[in-house]
């Protein structure tokens, strides 16, 4: 939905290190001629993984790109082999049958971005799609337990709005049924459990670089994981399958991420707790001031866990409100206040998505997610003036009858 008129108040700005900071690192990279493959990519990668405490962090050209990749390389350890089996998620990955077309299922939430199906289905899998827990709006391990079947090849959860998904839990049922956890950490970087950073626990977990994020590249993603037969494979299919002999060991794809945007993303890294506090201030500062307006639902965060709140996404009850997110969302247009509805419609629900789930049973917590949630403009433009704005707005929109 297009705003009706100017926008004044944009839904979010990318949260960059300084065009000063940036210049002499493009500078660099242009006087070296050298715009991929280089000494940036592996500063990225090494600051990246010890930030996320994992063994591999591998930079890839998208989030979504990383997760196509992943469920190849899973499926390609069925053919070769995991030589680290050691490593529980390593030996359990070689169950993934799918690259073969024959349709596996992967469990997953349907109340996420059209990415993660996405990279299923370009990988000969069908999503199997699940229910989200109300409060979280992520993935419920019950749930995802009850969908499993003898043709499920892997389980993917997301950490919506930067919100951390129980990744124990989740992974307690994927070990039990000896499936790889693959999960969608796209708005993870900012975002704490247990006082660590997402990253681990999974077999692996795949973040965006792209300008909504916390942590910026321009376009690109980070694949985390432990695995080391999963990093080799990735990083060879980043490289269209090409393990440097020029004779593909499988059809891989131009996966990389140029060295202009892991130098932006490098550099990022250096400031990501500032720009997460700064999150997390403006989400304090939207719920103390919305905290009192019938109507309102917040996300639940998890005890122990700190969201980077990628997004601030509320929920509108149009009973207790007096008007419907819609009409929420038109009267903040009309201010110039930009917003979004993620995730609307569900994944369940797209064009490209809907024959996987035909004949399933309604995902009610989805659908009525969907049609009530709300993102608020975030991002380092938010001041204590918008957040005012915003929410003085969303309480004059209550009708108080
Ligand atoms: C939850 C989620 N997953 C995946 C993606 C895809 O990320 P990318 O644009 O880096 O491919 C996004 C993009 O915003 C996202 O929000």
């Amino acid at each position: 939905m297009a705003a009706e008129g100017p926008v004044r108040v944009p839904f979010v700005r990318p949260a960059l290190p300084a065009a000063e900071e940036i210049q002499p690192h493009l500078e660099a990279i242009c006087r070296s001629g050298r715009l991929t493959k280089g000494p940036y990519l592996e500063r990225l990668e090494a600051a990246a993984a010890a930030h996320l405490g994992v063994r591999h962090a591998i930079g890839v050209s998208s989030c979504t790109t990383g997760l196509m990749l992943v469920y190849q390389a899973l499926a390609e350890l069925k053919v070769t082999g995991c030589r680290a089996a050691a490593k529980v998620d390593c030996a359990t990955a070689t169950v993934l049958s799918g690259g073969d077309g024959a349709g596996g299922e992967v469990v997953m939430p349907s109340f996420t971005f059209l990415a993660a199906p996405a990279a299923v289905v370009w990988n000969g899998l069908r999503p199997v799609f699940v229910d989200v827990d109300p409060a979280s709006t992520n993935a419920r391990p019950e749930a995802v337990a009850a969908a499993i079947t003898p043709r499920t090849v892997a389980i993917s959860a997301c950490h919506n709005f930067g919100n951390p998904c129980d990744v124990a839990g989740l992974r307690q049922v994927a070990t039990k049924h000896g499936l790889p956890l693959v999960i969608d950490a796209a708005h993870g970087f900012g975002a704490l459990q247990a006082e660590r950073p997402l990253g681990g626990g999974a077999t692996a977990q795949v973040f965006s670089l792209s300008p909504t994020k916390l942590l910026v590249a321009g376009e690109g993603g980070i694949v985390a994981t432990d695995c080391d037969c999963l990093a080799t494979l990735i990083r060879v299919g980043r490289e269209y399958g090409n393990d440097g002999s020029y004779n593909a060991q499988f059809s891989g794809c131009n996966g990389r991420m140029p060295e202009m945007c892991a130098a932006t993303a490098w550099l990022g890294l250096g400031r990501l707790e500032e720009v997460a506090a700064h999150r997390r201030m403006v989400a304090a500062a939207y719920t103390a001031a919305l905290d009192g307006i019938a109507g309102i639902g917040f996300v639940a965060v998890g005890p122990g866990d700190v969201s980077s709140h990628k997004d601030f996404s509320i929920t509108i009850d149009p009973d207790r409100f007096g008007a419907t997110r819609d009409d929420l969302r038109r009267a903040l247009a009309g201010r110039g206040i930009e917003t979004r509805t993620y995730y609307d419609p569900p994944c369940h629900r797209q064009v490209a998505f809907r024959r996987f789930h035909d004949g399933r049973a309604d995902l009610p917590v989805t659908d009525s997610l969907s049609a009530r949630s709300l993102s608020l403009p975030i991002g380092p433009h938010v001041d204590a003036a918008v957040i005012g704005e915003v929410c003085g707005m969303i309480a004059a929109c209550q009708r108080r009858d």
